[in-house]
């Protein structure tokens, strides 16, 4: 489905970017992955995950466009970006730190915008064309105990997607955020090792179970293939039925 394309996947190292990665590259794309993490990310590949791989902190410009720089010298194009990478530093709004509000403003929103514009720019450049998913999360939408700066980020990934998708589309550029629910990686291992946030859980969630990595894979894989083509600008759950718009 996905055959003669080039994927850059960010936050690639492990849990849902992983996942990612994998599917897009069964579908027939040639895929980039990238993290901070050297060692794991280097470990994917090892697992036969990706064509290159490429150290980069996506909150820094000069590091997003180097890397963008080096997918297309390498591999000669950059037709699907995954805006993965992110980070949930957790405290109560009293308690919240400027290290730990900015951090995750500069991961998960300036993330998704740096990597948005700088892929665009090269698309734009190169006759258009080109697909821009963006993992957010419902905590865009609904309430996060202790994640204040997680949600506001999220909420933001979901506001500049909707805005970049109207003024990309005349450039056959689609843009899209997918918001997962609960699913099963590090970045939720110490709740789920919480009987009673499980309970909690197994009651707010319809489908009564959390989800995986490799479900949010294949809507991603979705939304990058011809079929989405007319699917722009949304904001799409996938949660179990847990948050219901
Ligand atoms: N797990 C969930 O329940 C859940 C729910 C909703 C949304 N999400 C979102 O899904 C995405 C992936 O999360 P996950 O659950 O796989 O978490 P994870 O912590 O397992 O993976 C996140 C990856 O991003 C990488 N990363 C962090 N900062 C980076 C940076 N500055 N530059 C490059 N890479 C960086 C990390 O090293 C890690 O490998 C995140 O954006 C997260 O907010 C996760």
């Amino acid at each position: 489905m996905l055959q003669g394309q080039v994927a850059l996947v960010t936050g690639a190292a492990r849990g849902i970017g992983k996942a990612v990665a994998a599917r897009l590259q069964a579908e027939g794309a040639t895929v980039v992955i990238n993290d901070v993490l050297e060692a794991e990310l280097h470990g994917v590949m090892a697992e036969g995950i990706g064509s290159d791989a490429i150290v980069a902190d996506v909150s820094v410009r000069a590091e997003v466009q180097a890397m963008v720089d080096r997918v297309v010298e390498r591999f000669g194009r950059l037709d699907i970006l995954v805006n993965n990478a992110g980070v949930e530093p957790k405290a109560s709004v009293l308690e919240l730190t400027d290290e730990q509000w900015n951090r995750a403003v500069a991961v998960n929103l300036n993330g998704t915008f740096l990597g948005t514009q700088i892929a665009a720019r090269h698309m734009v450049a190169r006759g258009g064309g080109g697909r821009i998913i963006q993992i957010s999360s419902i905590a865009a939408k609904n309430f996060l105990p202790n994640c204040a700066n997680y949600c506001a980020s999220k909420a933001g990934v979901n506001g500049f997607t909707r805005e970049a998708a109207r003024e990309l589309a005349q450039y056959g550029i689609t843009v899209n955020a997918v918001c997962p629910g609960v699913i099963e990686t590090e970045m939720t291992a110490a709740a789920r090792a919480n009987p009673a946030m499980m309970e909690k859980w197994m009651r707010e969630i319809p489908a009564k179970r959390l989800g995986q990595s490799d479900e949010v894979a294949a809507f991603v894989a979705f939304l990058a293939s011809p079929a989405a083509g007319y699917i722009t600008g949304q904001s799409l759950n996938i949660d179990g039925g847990k948050v219901p718009w």
